[in-house]
């Protein structure tokens, strides 16, 4: 037996909000240790320099889909590239986020927590729904939400945005209990502050001020730990939240 058993050969892995930052990342990580890749996000330019880089880099097949995970029209088209691929899949990464606002409650009405619950937690709800008999299909079926230390610690800011993921850590507990007996394993990274667009220039010294580090993270430290959820390193792990955040906030359990 060798180890960190990471090789991702014969797979086919689906990254949600992948056109930049970790997504990309994951992407190109998972594509290293021999996936193939569908990626998947709103925004078609970057979305495909991106792909075209993973292709050059890694010699891997990488599929671009322009979607907005908020509509169905995006799940029938990802459904359906799945299908072209093969039909069987086997690594989901619930990655793409949205963060516009440091806002208190006060100053959070409750019409501002719609588009935050509906790209973390009916974006992810709608698209595994769809997805699953194609993963059922796997042998080594993986999902992994890309949640946030602020899911397991929420803050006094950024109503919209905590709430949803703490929602989403919920349905991943959810998700992990029931389809354990399918054996497809279902996990959550909680991220810190990470060096991406996520986290602009005016909350850049605050954020950095909160990691006990020193530093933000970079996108391939989180990308290292989707390797490792998604590969047979963690076959024997689901339902967890893997907290990746330079000591920011360490759980209680
Ligand atoms: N950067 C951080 O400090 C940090 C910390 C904790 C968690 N996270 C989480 O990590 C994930 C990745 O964030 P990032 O930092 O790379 O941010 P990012 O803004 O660079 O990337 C997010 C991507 O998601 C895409 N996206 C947003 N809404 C979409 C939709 N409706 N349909 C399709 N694609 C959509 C965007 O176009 C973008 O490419 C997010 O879920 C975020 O909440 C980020």
């Amino acid at each position: 037996m060798s180890y960190l058993r990471t090789d991702l050969a014969g797979r086919l892995a689906l990254i949600t909000g992948a056109a930049r930052g970790m997504g990309a990342a994951h992407a190109k990580a998972l594509a290293t240790q021999g996936a193939d890749v569908i990626i998947t996000d709103l925004d078609g330019g970057e979305l495909e320099a991106t792909a075209k880089g993973i292709r050059s880099d890694t010699g891997r097949t990488v599929t671009a889909v322009v979607a907005d995970l908020t509509t169905n029209d995006a799940v029938d088209t990802i459904s359906t590239t799945v299908s072209a691929a093969g039909g069987v899949l086997d690594i989901v990464v619930h990655n793409a986020g949205i963060m516009h606002d440091w806002n208190g409650f006060r100053d959070t009405p409750t019409q501002n927590l719609e588009p935050y619950f509906g790209v973390n937690v009916l974006a992810p709800y709608r698209l595994t729904r769809a997805l699953l008999p194609q993963i059922e299909r796997s042998t080594a079926g993986r999902i992994i939400f890309i949640n946030s230390q602020w899911g397991q610690q929420p803050d006094g800011h950024s109503y919209g945005y905590m709430i949803a993921k703490s929602a989403q850590l919920g349905f991943m507990r959810a998700l992990a209990k029931e389809l354990v007996a399918e054996k497809i394993l279902v996990n959550a990274i909680a991220p810190g502050a990470i060096h991406t667009r996520m986290v602009p220039d005016d909350v850049y010294d605050i954020e950095l001020a909160a990691v006990p580090l020193g530093r933000l993270g970079e996108a391939d430290e989180i990308a290292d730990a989707v390797v490792f959820l998604a590969s047979d390193a963690a076959s024997f792990i689901t339902g967890q939240t893997l907290a990746v955040n330079g000591g920011a906030h360490i759980p209680s359990a």
